[in-house]
C-alpha cells in the first residue's frame, strides 16, 4: 500500500475513531479523528503528475492552464469557485424569491449590435451569413421590458473580441439586470441591497448605501473614471499658483484651451522612491501620455529640490505646500498641460506609485477593505479615438440623456452628460447601467442622425419601442470582476474554472483549433494563409 501515489482515489472502510492524544490537528475540521482502516481498495492509481497539488508550489500560469483540472485542485480555486457560487446562489435568492424577478436565458447566437466592443462571428450554412455573439443581452433585457417581464435577470454570459487582459476575457459572465419604471437611484438601491445580502460572512459587513462622485469629480480628482477611494494621493489644482511664474512651458500650457497645472503629493515619496527607477516610471508616463511632468521634492531637513531650478522660489515653495500640504520627505509631482491629459497622466501615476510604495513597505491600502462607489454623470458621447470630430456613445447607444441637458442634445451633444452609472470597486470597474432611451424618435435619431449608424440593424429594437416601451433602466455585475476583488485575485483567470490565456486560447485542448477544408466547405469559407 506505501506504494500508492498521491492524489490516487482510495476506497477505505473502518471504524472512525479519535486521534490519539496530542496528534489532533486543529487546522482541520476532521483533524480530531482518523479512520482506523479495516479494508482497503485502490480505485484509480494517478500517474505522476505535472506539478504537486500544493499552493506554495510555484508553477508557471501556462501549465496551470494546461492542466487546469489539476490547478483547480488547489485550496486557493476551491475557494475561489465555491465562493463564487454561493454568492450566485444568494443573488438569485435575493433577486427571484425576495423582489420578483424572473431569470430569462436569451441567445448566444445573435446578430451585431452597433457600437461597443467588437463581436465574434459564427458562420452558417447560408453563404455569407453570419451569426454574432452578443457582447452582452443589452438588446434582449430592453425587449424583455417591452414584454411586460417588468423585472429581468440572467447570470448572462458574454462574448468580447477585444484582447485579454487581467481584468477582460473574450467570455465572461455578468450579472444582468432590468427593470421598468425605474430610475438610477431605485437601480442603485437595488443593487447594494444584492451585494450586501449576498456578499460573504468573512469579508465583513457592507455599508448601507455606496457613496456617489460624479465622471466630472473622479477625473478631476483622481484622473480615471473608476477611482480607488482606498487611499488619498488625490489631484490639486495648482493652476492659479503656477500662473504666476514665468516658467516657459507652463506658460504656454496655460495659454492653450484647458490649460492646466494640477499636482499630486506622494507622501514619503521622496524617502522611497528615486534615482532610475522613478526617472524611468516618470518617463514611461510622459512618453504614454505626451505630458511633461516636473519632480518636486522636499528633502529629511525641509529644504526643496527639483527640476524647476531657480523657478521653484521660496514664496512658491510656501504656496504649494499650502496647497498640497507636502512635508519633509514627500514628492510632488506636477504637470501643466491640457485639462484631461495632465488628470490622466497623474492619475495612472498616482496607482503606479501606490503600487511601488506598498513594495517599499509602506501600507496605503487596506487589502482586506472594500471600498465601493458609484460614478454617475458620465457624459453621454465621447470623440472618437481614431476621428475626434464624430461622436460615439461613452457607454451604449440605448443610454438616455440626462434630463437637465435634454436642451444640448441638438446644439452641443458632446456637452450632454447621461444616465449612466458605474460601479467601481476598490479601482476596477465592477458593473456599469443606464436608464435607457424608451422613445423610439430619439433612439432613432441618436442612431442615425448623432452616430451615424445603420438603423436597419436595429429596426426590430425602434419598432418595439413604438409598441408601448415603458420608461426602463438597468445594470449589469461583471460576476468574475467582483468576485476576484473578494478574494483578493490578480486576474479574473483566478475565479474562472476554464479561463482563456493571454492570447485567448484554452491552453488544454488548444481552442481555437483549425478546421479541414471539408468543414469549411460548408460554411463557403475559404482560408487564405497567412503571407
Ligand atoms: P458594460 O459593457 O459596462 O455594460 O459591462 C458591464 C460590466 O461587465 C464587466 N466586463 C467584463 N468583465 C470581464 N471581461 C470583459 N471583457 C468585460 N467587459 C465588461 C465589467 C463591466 O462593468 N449591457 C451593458 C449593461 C447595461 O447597460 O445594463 C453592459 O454590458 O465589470
Amino acid at each position: 500500500m506505501n506504494a500508492v501515489p498521491l492524489e490516487s482515489v482510495l476506497l477505505v472502510k473502518g471504524t472512525v475513531i479519535p486521534r490519539p492524544s496530542g496528534q489532533e490537528n486543529s487546522k482541520m475540521a476532521t483533524g480530531a479523528v482518523e479512520v482506523q482502516a479495516k479494508d482497503v481498495q485502490i480505485l484509480n492509481t494517478c500517474r505522476k503528475l505535472p506539478f504537486e497539488i500544493k499552493d506554495s508550489v510555484k508553477k508557471s500560469e501556462s501549465l496551470r492552464m494546461q492542466y487546469r483540472y489539476l490547478d483547480i485542485r488547489s485550496a486557493q480555486l476551491q475557494y475561489n469557485l465555491r465562493l463564487r457560487s454561493r454568492m450566485v446562489m444568494k443573488m438569485r435568492e435575493y433577486l427571484c424569491n425576495q423582489h420578483g424577478f424572473v431569470d430569462v436565458e436569451t441567445p448566444t447566437l445573435f446578430k451585431r449590435t452597433p457600437g461597443g466592443a467588437k463581436e465574434f462571428l459564427v458562420p452558417t450554412q447560408e453563404p455569407g451569413k453570419f451569426y454574432s455573439l452578443p457582447q452582452s443581452p443589452q438588446q434582449f433585457k430592453q425587449l424583455l421590458m417591452v414584454g411586460g417581464l417588468d423585472r429581468y435577470f440572467q447570470v448572462a454570459r458574454c462574448y468580447r473580441d477585444e484582447g485579454s487582459r487581467p481584468d477582460r476575457q473574450p467570455e465572461f459572465t455578468q450579472i444582468d439586470i432590468e427593470m421598468s419604471f425605474v430610475d438610477q437611484l431605485g437601480i442603485q438601491r437595488l443593487v447594494e441591497g444584492l451585494l450586501r445580502y449576498s456578499w460573504p460572512e468573512e469579508k465583513g459587513a457592507l455599508p448601507d448605501s455606496f457613496p456617489i462622485m460624479t465622471y466630472a469629480e473622479a477625473m478631476s480628482s483622481y484622473g480615471v473614471d473608476k477611482p480607488d477611494t482606498r487611499f488619498q494621493m488625490k489631484i490639486t489644482d495648482v493652476t492659479a499658483e503656477m500662473r504666476v511664474l514665468s516658467i516657459g512651458y507652463v506658460q504656454e500650457a496655460l495659454s492653450k484651451s484647458h490649460g492646466c497645472v494640477k499636482a499630486i503629493r506622494v507622501p514619503e515619496g521622496a524617502k522611497y522612491l528615486k534615482g532610475k527607477a522613478l526617472d524611468s516610471t516618470l518617463q514611461t508616463i510622459r512618453d504614454q501620455y505626451k505630458q511633461d511632468i516636473m519632480a518636486v521634492t522636499v528633502r529629511s531637513d525641509g529644504s526643496w529640490k527639483s527640476s524647476l531650478g531657480r523657478n521653484l522660489s521660496e514664496e512658491l515653495q510656501k504656496v504649494l505646500a499650502g496647497v498640497t500640504r507636502a512635508k519633509a520627505e514627500d514628492l510632488l509631482l506636477l504637470a501643466a498641460g491640457p485639462l484631461d491629459t495632465a488628470c490622466n497622466a497623474l492619475g495612472k501615476l498616482r496607482l503606479d506609485l501606490a503600487s511601488q510604495l506598498e513594495e517599499c513597505g509602506v501600507p496605503l491600502r487596506d487589502p482586506s477593505a472594500f471600498h465601493f462607489l458609484w460614478v454617475v454623470d458620465f457624459p453621454l458621447f465621447l470623440p472618437k479615438e481614431e476621428t475626434p470630430g464624430q461622436l460615439e456613445s461613452a457607454h451604449h447607444p440605448f443610454t438616455a440623456p440626462h434630463p437637465e441637458d435634454m436642451a444640448l442634445l441638438y446644439t452641443e451633444p458632446a456637452k450632454v452628460r447621461s444616465q449612466h452609472y458605474d460601479l467601481v470597486l476598490n479601482g476596477n470597474e465592477v458593473g456599469g447601467g443606464s436608464i435607457r432611451i424608451h422613445s423610439s424618435e430619439l433612439q432613432r435619431w441618436v442612431l442615425q442622425d448623432l452616430l451615424k449608424e445603420d438603423v436597419n440593424l436595429l429596426s426590430h429594437l425602434l419598432e418595439a419601442l413604438e409598441s408601448g416601451a415603458p420608461p426602463h433602466g438597468g445594470i449589469a455585475l461583471g460576476l468574475d470582476r467582483l468576485i476576484a476583488v473578494i478574494v483578493g485575485a490578480q486576474s479574473i483567470r483566478d475565479v474562472i474554472a476554464f479561463p482563456k490565456s493571454f492570447r485567448g486560447y484554452d491552453l488544454m485542448s488548444n481552442a481555437p483549433d483549425y478546421v479541414s477544408t471539408e468543414d469549411l466547405q460548408s460554411y463557403h469559407i475559404q482560408v487564405t494563409p497567412k503571407e
